[in-house]
């Protein structure tokens, strides 16, 4: 069996920016540069992206590039006893990421329909938590199914599904060139639009205004790091399966710093979207901007449904605001199944047809859970458990193979060879030593103030059962999936260097 390729190195880039840019950069990065200093949050933001990112996604590039495979067949040809490595990043992103990520932008369908007639009412508030998501107590009342989320999550998986059905070309590489492009129009609109706003000065100076005292904080640059790791979609497995599926000729770090570069200018811009609109609110209000300030799900299903009904075709406004939020998403969640899809094909030579159709089912199934009235609580546990740990172990696991267990000169040259960009010895030290370092103090942070005291206050037992349950659970399987026997010959196949 041929391994399917991308048409074109524009189709892959446009899916693996399509897999970097997803909620995160709309309404994670604005937020975290308003209160990390503003316009001097670029500076570790910059560092991390130069020191971290560019060099850890060209790593993943190359090992999917060169070693020719999918995260787990990948770490296999790196060193044998390995693959689990790889199985464990596909499991722990399949069945936890995207199914809560899935919820999360049926949330965003459902907006995208309330927004034609502002459908939240004159309290976005009391709507979002009481009524749209009628929210239980605690994680353990789970509570009824909410039948409006159910309808859209199946829309949702169903457009997932479709996608990858279709393959690499004429499913991946088709969807993301529609929707690239698309999502950039659109979100020029948005900018635009918002920057006429009255008041909208005061949010971007809020946005930007540097604050110097701010980058004595370690958690500023900790956080930068991780949100650079973050929004590069690294650690999951995602882009070493993309960079699989590109031809021998293939200019890997153009690729690379392209991917970033567009990833990280794009959460810039949609940022002053987010705060001009906050700045128009603050002033309609006689706010001050702090009072009006918020990042994630409050940002977007709380402070901007308030927004919009403040605002002239504030209907519009936010129908195209949410349909963003649509678009950027699932670009993202494709991504996640695709690592997942192209790990299964690799070992077991299954049909990707069958494969992705079992698989949505599943998906949509497993993502049921966070529908119910405890759904925002599940996600929120899953979440924490998954970016602070698993991602990370992953990250620094990556390195210490690439750059210890094997000779990473042999991606260094292939790299090279195919490359425009050159690396040098600076890249090796950064995987080797750097890289790897700087995940390590992130991880003894996270845990530091783990047990400090439980995660957002739920108790112990609700994190025991859900997150600490959920990592071991997602090891075991991968340990037991990387034990079964190979069904195809790949893995037996040298690299390409
Ligand atoms: N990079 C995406 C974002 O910033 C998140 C993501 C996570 C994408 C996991 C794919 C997989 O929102």
């Amino acid at each position: 069996m041929k391994r399917e390729q991308w048409k074109s190195q524009l189709g892959f880039l446009l899916a693996a920016v399509g897999s970097a840019i997803g909620l995160g950069n709309i309404w994670r990065f604005s937020y975290m540069a308003y209160s990390y200093g503003g316009g001097a949050f670029l500076i570790p933001y910059l560092t991390a992206l130069f020191t971290a990112g560019i060099p850890l996604m060209i790593l993943e590039f190359a090992i999917g590039h060169e070693r020719i495979g999918s995260a787990p067949l990948a770490y296999k040809k790196i060193h044998r006893s390995w693959e689990w490595l790889g199985w464990w990043a596909v499991i722990f992103v399949m069945f936890g990421i995207v199914l809560y990520y899935t919820v999360i932008i049926a949330w965003c369908l459902n907006y995208f329909l309330l927004s034609f007639n502002l459908g939240w009412g004159s309290d976005p508030n009391n709507f979002f938590f009481q009524k749209f998501l009628a929210m239980s107590k605690s994680p353990s009342q789970l509570g009824a199914i909410r039948t409006p989320i159910l309808f859209s999550l199946i829309v949702i998986w169903f457009i997932n599904w479709a996608i990858e059905f279709r393959g690499v070309q004429k499913g991946l590489e088709l969807a993301n060139k529609i929707f690239m492009p698309l999502l950039f129009v659109l979100t020029a609109v948005l900018v635009f639009w918002s920057l006429s706003l009255d008041g909208a000065s005061l949010g971007i100076k809020a946005y930007l205004r540097p604050d110097f005292s701010k980058l004595s904080n370690p958690k500023v640059w900790i956080d930068a790091y991780s949100q650079i790791f973050f929004t590069l979609s690294l650690g999951f497995g995602i882009m070493i399966a993309y960079a699989s599926y590109l031809p021998e000729k293939s200019n890997i770090t153009r690729n690379a710093y392209l991917t970033a570069f567009i990833n990280c200018g794009y959460s810039l811009f949609a940022g002053f979207a987010v705060f001009s609109v906050l700045g128009f609110m603050a002033q309609a209000e006689g706010k001050a901007i702090s009072e009006v300030v918020t990042q994630s799900i409050g940002l977007a299903f709380v402070a901007y449904p308030k927004a919009l009904s403040m605002m002239p075709g504030g209907n519009l406004f936010g129908a195209i605001f949410f349909f963003c939020l649509v678009v950027a998403g699932i670009s993202s969640s494709v991504s996640i199944v695709e690592a997942f899809v192209s790990a299964l094909i690799d070992k077991f030579g299954l049909n990707r047809k069958v494969l992705v159709s079992l698989l949505s089912v599943l998906g949509f199934i497993g993502s049921i859970v966070f529908t119910t009235q405890a759904g925002l609580l599940w996600l929120d546990i899953v979440d924490h458990f998954i970016t602070n740990y698993g991602l990370v172990v992953v990250g620094i696991a990556e390195c210490v193979l690439a750059g210890w267990l094997f000779d990473v000169t042999i991606l260094q040259r292939h790299v090279n060879k195919v490359s425009s960009i050159k690396i040098g010895k600076g890249w090796i030290t950064l995987i080797r030593f750097f890289v790897p370092l700087v995940l390590g103090i992130m991880l003894v942070g996270a845990l530091y103030n783990e047990v400090q005291k439980p995660y957002g206050g739920y108790g112990w037992a609700a994190i025991a059962l859900i997150g600490v349950n959920w990592i071991v659970l997602t090891i075991l399987a991968a340990v037991v999936v990387a034990t079964r026997p190979w069904k195809t010959e790949l893995h037996k196949k040298g690299g390409r260097g």
